[in-house]
């Protein structure tokens, strides 16, 4: 199993190429199920989560054909992705498939409203926590779906006329619910509102997508989304937005190293409320044509506190790699997690490299220590994991990071990104 060897104290100096949203390319390869017609992504990244859900989009019938392999476009290499769903030849996501990736729970949506039903297995529980399909099954019944589980899978049926729209307010926030239900609902007879819907920019670019094959739907972006359904979708082209998690961690790479370097292909807009955080920790950040500038010179890392929230707030996904970059503030910080009740794994990791951390139910506290001293650690999940990339940068010595395949889950060339800026980065293959 391939590990990952970090020799960390290099500032990071360059430019590092920002690939296209691993959780909006997602759920828009899935809306490729809603139509007959072929739809073509741009900016695909080449990640492990994608290159599954293109197996599991096979199984359903998605004819899929890549431009070219990897594109080089400049010095990112973008994939254009043409999904071509003619006929749906299986209802039925097996547990098999979706155990692997919780996101695959998502075909339903489409699923029932193409073709009447579903059979889509639970995707069970993971690693960051429980991760209920309450709220799915809940905004389906409001379209007027018939839901049973059994044996471990959600069988799902329409009306023999299809979905009809509704009115359906999510008790809580939630991406993937607001996804399912936002696809589910293009295809639908009359309006669907949804309230308290997710605001996250991913959100909103698989709305535009859904546009763009001829939805008619409102508000993405605010808390209240307009779906009035359309009986049929064609095909589109849609070029996947920047993926503002990878914008943010390679940010707190740099403030937590120092040096000088500019994040290309990336948007600003995308991620404020974690950008304003590693400005106060020290760092200056500067838009630039294309992108991000990036830059910490000499200035000690100072400690801010922080809060997860759906967007706009502090993502959760950036949670661990700001923790890492807090284990060397001078002073004490304190970082509490709202969204996932099992999101701290990378506490104990953190610690093998000399961090001090203390757990206080869904907060931490963080004393900033002077050094940190390389280690070897496990990764946990994606951004657990990285946040152990970031710290073994700025550590004293040599960092393994083991179980990188969940790594590979979520960031693009991860190694040759961050060498390329100085940084030693190097995948140990055993
Ligand atoms: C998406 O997951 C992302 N995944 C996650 O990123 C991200 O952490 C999360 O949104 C929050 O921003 C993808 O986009 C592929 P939720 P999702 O439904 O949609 C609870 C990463 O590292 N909930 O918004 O699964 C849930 O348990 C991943 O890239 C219910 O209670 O997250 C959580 O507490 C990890 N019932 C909260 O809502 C439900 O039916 C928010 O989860 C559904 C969710």
């Amino acid at each position: 199993m391939d590990r990952i060897r970090i020799v960390g104290g290099n500032e990071l100096h360059g430019v590092i190429p920002i690939s296209g949203a691993k959780n909006a390319a997602l759920p828009l390869m899935i809306a490729s199920l809603l139509t007959d017609d072929t739809l073509t992504l741009e900016n695909v990244p080449h990640l492990a989560d994608v290159e599954q859900l293109i197996r599991i989009l096979g199984n359903h019938g998605v004819d899929i054909s890549v431009n070219g392999r990897r594109e080089r476009q400049g010095e990112s290499y973008a994939r254009t992705i043409h999904f071509t769903c003619r006929n749906i030849v299986d209802t039925t996501a097996p547990y098999e498939l979706v155990s692997k990736m919780r996101a695959s729970f998502w075909v339903i949506g489409p699923l029932l409203a193409r073709e009447g039903k579903a059979r889509v297995s639970l995707p069970g529980g993971c690693a960051i926590g429980t991760r209920p399909v309450d709220l799915f099954i809940e905004g389906l019944q409001a379209l007027s779906a018939n839901i049973e589980i059994d044996s471990g899978y959600v069988n799902a049926t329409a009306p023999a006329g299809g979905l009809i729209g509704a009115r359906y307010t999510f008790p809580k926030v939630s991406v993937g619910a607001t996804h399912v239900l936002m696809m589910a609902a293009t295809l639908a007879n009359g309006t669907t509102v949804l309230g308290n819907a997710a605001r996250e920019p991913e959100v909103v670019d698989l709305a535009n997508c859904l546009n763009a094959m001829g939805a008619k739907i409102t508000g993405q972006g605010t808390a209240t989304i307009t779906i009035e359904g359309v009986r049929s979708l064609s095909g589109a082209r849609h070029r996947v937005l920047p993926d503002r998690i990878e914008t943010g961690t390679y940010a707190m790479a740099v403030a937590m190293t120092g040096g000088d370097v500019i994040l290309e292909d990336t948007d600003m807009a995308l991620l404020d409320t974690a950008l304003e955080a590693i400005r106060r920790a020290g760092a200056e950040i500067t838009p630039t044509n294309s992108g991000i500038r990036v830059v910490r010179n000499g200035a000690g890392i100072k400690p801010v506190d922080i809060v997860t929230d759906p967007f706009p707030g502090f993502p959760t996904d950036l949670q661990a790699q700001f923790m890492g970059l807090m284990t060397m503030a001078k002073g004490t910080s304190h970082i509490t997690e709202t969204i996932f009740e099992n999101r701290f794994m990378h506490v104990q990791e953190l610690a093998r490299l000399g961090a001090k951390i203390s757990l206080s139910g869904q907060t931490a506290k963080i004393e900033g220590v002077s050094r940190l001293k390389g280690a070897p650690v496990m990764a946990t999940d994606l951004r657990a994991s990285v946040s152990l990339v970031i710290a073994g940068l700025a550590a004293e010595g040599e960092t393994m990071v083991s179980r990188v395949y969940h790594l590979d889950r979520g960031f693009e060339r991860l190694e040759e990104k961050l060498t390329r800026c100085g940084a030693h980065v190097e995948r140990v293959s055993d």
